[in-house]
């Protein structure tokens, strides 16, 4: 059976009170859309619309360049005239046969087996809405059911409802399944006489009754998902739902969070065994923790994998934005270290406090512990990195390597002007500019002769 769906995204979003198009905020550092986009992926249709309007190239750009590989199509909605006003563009790219699933770009939590739930009840022959009752259904739109309960009669909006009606808390969540030759039909025929002067896509739902098509409700397994977003408060309420159910997921498979109120997973994160994360952490893209992996309060975490046993303490910055970065195993890094792109610690590495490391090897048991900087460099096992020393590494115009060879101990505050490099077990006097290739096993100093003068003494001041 061919599945088409339909996500709309033409709304303007008034209450976010920004410049951005609504569907392009962001939870879990993702595009709403993209949430919709990425979970009905899945789903195996054949096509995949999208309604836009608000922000229409903007929204389109982000979401080809997010799915580059998925088939994506983009309608235009202008201007926006309701539901069933953006539904009806789609009709010129939808066939004649099959299933039509329509969602909202704003409800981004919707799960794929809902959204397969609503398709089986269509069956290609019913219209299946997805409800759900809520203590409070102010501004929904209500299920009107027969006496029996079992048959759906009519949707009715919060503006067009009675108070009878305005009782009922079964609700229509936005999301709906349809024949799509049957759903085609009754688009042609919607009016925009109601108290919003919109064509409302619900009005299908009287059509279907009176032509006979059974209207069926299916329920999502969570709220959550089913929770539009149309302001800043409901997108950080929903912001903390989202990131409470992933912080229980994690301590389900034995991750221990300091407290699951203060963390946030803004893409993958997989954990080994016994691994601690204390509070206000923050993971972004995917990340990967080994067995008894420990990270401190407050450490921003992308692209990265940590190897086990390695201890992140807190405030401590990794990002291997495409690249990656490499913690090994039970290296030490930080507190307040930064880790870069390109950052491949070995095992028992350590990386203090003020250090930056970028597109660099480092490894086993090398350890840079103070104010330091490592970019484009090679650096062997049992390196001592001092206090203050710097790679030289950028000529203004071009990168350059630098290669500090095994056991090689490089004082405080020197500086190494790649590309150059540092023999096995050499020594760098503190303070030198290292511009020449330094010999192995042998003290290397560049720095001016130090010098005492005897017989000399401080200025006086001058009597007026
Ligand atoms: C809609 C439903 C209501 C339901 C509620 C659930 C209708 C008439 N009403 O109401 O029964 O309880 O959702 O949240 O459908 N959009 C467009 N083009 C438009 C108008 C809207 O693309 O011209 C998009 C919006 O961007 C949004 C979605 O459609 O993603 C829903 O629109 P919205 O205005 O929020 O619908 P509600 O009035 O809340
Ligand atoms: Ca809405």
């Amino acid at each position: 059976m061919t599945l088409s769906i339909v996500i709309m995204a033409a709304g303007k979003g008034t209450r976010m009170k920004s410049a951005r198009p609504k569907v392009l905020h962001t939870l879990a550092g993702q595009p709403m859309l993209g949430h919709v986009i990425g979970t009905t992926a899945t789903l195996q249709a054949a096509q995949q619309i999208v309604i836009t309007g608000h922000g229409a190239e903007q929204v389109e750009s982000a979401m080809r360049a997010a799915f580059a590989q998925a088939p994506l199509q983009f309608v235009r909605q202008e201007p926006q005239l309701g539901t069933g006003h953006a539904v009806q563009q789609a009709v010129p790219v939808l066939p004649d046969e099959g299933t039509t699933l329509i969602l909202n770009g704003d409800t981004p939590l919707i799960q794929a087996r809902t959204a397969q739930a609503l398709v089986d009840a269509c069956g290609g022959q019913r219209l299946a809405l997805l409800t759900i009752t809520l203590d409070d259904a102010t501004g929904y739109g209500r299920i009107v059911r027969d006496a029996s309960g079992q048959n759906v009669l009519a949707i009715v909006e919060h503006k067009d409802a009675s108070p009878e009606q305005r009782a009922i808390r079964e609700v229509y969540t936005g999301m709906m399944a349809a024949p799509t030759a049957l759903l085609k039909r009754w688009l042609a025929r919607l009016t925009n006489d109601n108290a919003q002067g919109e064509y409302y896509l619900t009005d299908v739902v009287a059509m279907a009754q009176a032509d006979g098509v059974s209207v069926v409700a299916a329920q999502p397994q969570s709220e959550v998902e089913v929770l539009g977003v149309n302001s800043p408060a409901q997108l950080a309420d929903l912001e903390r739902r989202h990131q409470r159910a992933q912080a229980e997921r994690l301590m389900e498979q034995g991750v221990r969070l300091a407290d699951p109120a203060r963390f946030d997973l803004r893409g993958t994160l997989e954990a080994g065994r016994d691994v601690e994360i204390d509070v206000n952490c923050v993971f972004e893209g995917c990340v990967q923790l080994g067995d008894e992996v420990r990270i401190g309060a407050n450490c921003v975490i992308r692209n990265a994998v940590i190897r086990a046993g390695a201890v992140i303490h807190p405030f401590t910055h990794i990002d291997g934005d495409k690249d990656g970065a490499t913690v090994g195993e039970g290296a030490l890094i930080g507190p307040f270290a930064r880790l870069r792109p390109g950052a491949q610690l070995g095992p028992e590495v350590h990386i203090g406090n003020f250090v930056e490391v970028k597109n660099s090897t480092l490894a086993r048991g090398a350890k840079a512990n103070h104010l330091a900087y490592l970019g484009d460099a090679t650096v062997g096992e049992r390196v001592n990195y001092g206090a203050g020393a710097i790679t030289a590494n950028y000529d203004g115009a071009n990168k350059h390597r630098t290669v500090i060879e095994a056991d090689v101990h490089v004082g405080s505050n020197c500086v190494l002007i790649a590309p150059v490099t540092l023999g096995e077990g050499a020594t760098i006097g503190g303070g030198s500019t290292i511009g020449k290739d330094a010999p192995a096993g042998q003290l290397t100093v560049a720095r001016a002769k130090q010098v005492s003068l005897s017989g000399w003494q401080r200025p006086r001041k001058t009597p007026k």
